[in-house]
């Protein structure tokens, strides 16, 4: 899809649609037309209308901010898909000439457009490719074409850095494996010159002693891997970021099974790893003047004779001993290792990403990242940060009673809490109990465990992956750099 900003009146600008936005139902504007249409539809400015024999598409958005642009680039390009067009014009009016405005304008697009049909026999060709968008007029401010392509450059960037991590979770089991998830990050080192790719087998992590890792994979007719991808960049580095990603490529709860509704998506358990993947591949491509990690902890959590156990012990790369009560709680366990392997990389900020647990998705939603982490300050500017990404967080705090919970009586700490309660926090807590003191500030835990796949599509984002981790980071970092100039 090509997405391109012409510092012309629309009426210059030949397209086989127009696309027209209707802001808080104001129908007075000069760009509406088509009065005697919308008497006949009841068209009150709130919806989609879509007047074929006008060329015209009508859609309302409530307030011009970054996210609902996104929602209605998304409309318009849903509601044309299937016509026989190739391209749509549209006005920026109103919005502020802003790269923001850009980008999303062009997120909106390229995520709106996302559909995963590997498996289909039948896939539908559409012809829709080509957006303008005229610089008619805006709200405020002078046109800055330049601002405006840097903008939909990064959206488009941003965009398809998300795509690509929703392409790898979508992925089936089958195919999806440890090994495919290693050969898929060597292939973007490949193909970015500043991306490096180094990746262990079973024999690193042994000698490395990341037992809790090990004994998640242990049943597994597919081998783990630990995957770390870096990115250098040209100018002298700012900072170190480091990205930990949970890559469970598949995760039936090991001998503490899941019933079988619960294990259906559990695909999905990989989208912390493809989220660290999808930054890279975004990182190399925008640039960003920091060194960027990627340290993903690629396993399946299955079930079989060779299985650990509810009852085990296990000595970890921390040398900290953990209580195995419950083995679906693999995705700490396999972390508890990969975040005390990035620690030795001395990061600057170090974040983690995971499907973690089921009871983020009971409290928050499924549209809300839970952010945690012992640095108040650092979670609220992350917080404010991604807010213009869209990507919904809420902050979720520790506290000594809920710290309590994961105390083992035979070991240094617990798999699981003793209370039902809390179990976002409580599996924060634990992971938190394997970050050094001298990391404590640096670290973001986010639990993706209800934005990062859908059964029910909302907004731009469609059936199955959403790339949930993407755009945060990306416009976090993009952030960064800004501040660091
Ligand atoms: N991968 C799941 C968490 C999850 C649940 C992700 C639903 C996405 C949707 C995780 O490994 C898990 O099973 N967690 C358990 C922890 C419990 C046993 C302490 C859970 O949330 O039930
Ligand atoms: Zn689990
Ligand atoms: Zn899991």
């Amino acid at each position: 899809m090509k997405i391109e900003f012409l510092n012309k009146p629309l009426a210059e600008i030949s397209a086989d649609f127009e696309a027209i936005l209707v802001v808080n139902k104001d129908l007075n504007h000069k760009f509406v037309k088509d009065k005697d249409e919308f008497e006949f539809f009841n068209y009150k400015g709130d919806k989609v209308l879509v007047l074929p024999e006008k060329k015209r598409i009508y859609v309302g958005i409530k307030e011009l901010d970054y996210d609902k642009i996104r929602v209605c680039m998304s409309q318009i390009y849903n509601s044309l898909k299937t016509y026989n067009i190739k391209s749509v014009k549209l006005n920026s009016y109103l919005c502020k000439c802003t790269k923001k405005t850009f980008q999303a304008i062009a997120e909106g697009f390229i995520l709106g457009s996302y559909e995963f049909t590997k498996y289909k026999s039948e896939k539908t060709e559409y012809k829709l490719n080509q957006i303008y968008i005229s610089s008619e007029e805006f709200a405020d401010k002078e046109v800055d074409e330049k601002k405006a392509n840097l903008g939909l450059k990064n959206g488009d960037i941003i965009a398809r850095a998300t795509n690509y991590a929703k392409n790898g979770v979508n992925e089936i089991p089958e195919i999806y494996t440890p090994v495919k998830m290693a050969d898929e990050a060597q292939i973007l080192s490949a193909r970015y010159d500043r991306v490096d790719c180094k990746v262990y087998d079973k024999s690193f992590l042994k000698e490395q002693n990341m037992n809790a890792f090990l004994a998640v994979n242990r049943s597994s007719a597919n081998e783990p891997r630990l995957i770390h991808l870096t990115y250098t960049p040209k100018v002298k580095s700012l900072k170190r970021v480091i990205f930990v990603g949970k890559g469970l490529t598949y995760d039936s709860g090991g001998l503490s099974l899941k019933p079988s509704d619960y294990m259906l998506t559990m695909k999905s358990d990989k989208s912390g790893a493809l989220a660290a993947m999808g930054i890279i591949k975004g990182a190399a491509e925008l640039e960003l003047p920091f060194e960027i990690h990627a340290i993903i902890g690629a396993t399946e959590n299955m079930i079989g004779g060779n299985s650990y156990k509810p009852d085990d012990v296990l000595i970890s790369r921390s040398k900290k001993t953990i209580e195995v009560r419950n083995t679906d709680a693999e995705g700490r366990l396999v972390l508890a290792d990969c975040l005390s392997y990035a620690q030795d990389f001395k990061p600057d900020i170090l974040i983690d990403m995971a499907t973690l647990t089921g009871a983020c998705v009971v409290g928050l939603g499924e549209f809300t990242t839970g952010l945690l982490g012992n640095n108040e300050e650092f979670k609220k500017e992350y917080k404010e940060i991604t807010k213009d990404s869209g990507e919904l967080m809420t902050i979720l705090e520790f506290n000594d009673y809920l710290r309590e919970l994961i105390k083992s009586n035979i070991a240094d700490v617990s798999n699981t809490s003793s209370s039902r309660y809390g179990g976002t926090t409580t599996a924060g807590l634990f992971l938190n109990t394997f970050i050094k003191e001298e990391y404590k500030d640096k670290w973001i835990h986010l639990d993706i465990a209800g934005p990062a796949y859908l059964e029910k599509s909302w907004g731009y984002n469609s059936f199955g992956a959403t790339g949930a981790g993407v755009r945060a980071n990306l416009y976090y970092l993009l952030e960064l750099a800004k501040e660091a100039k």
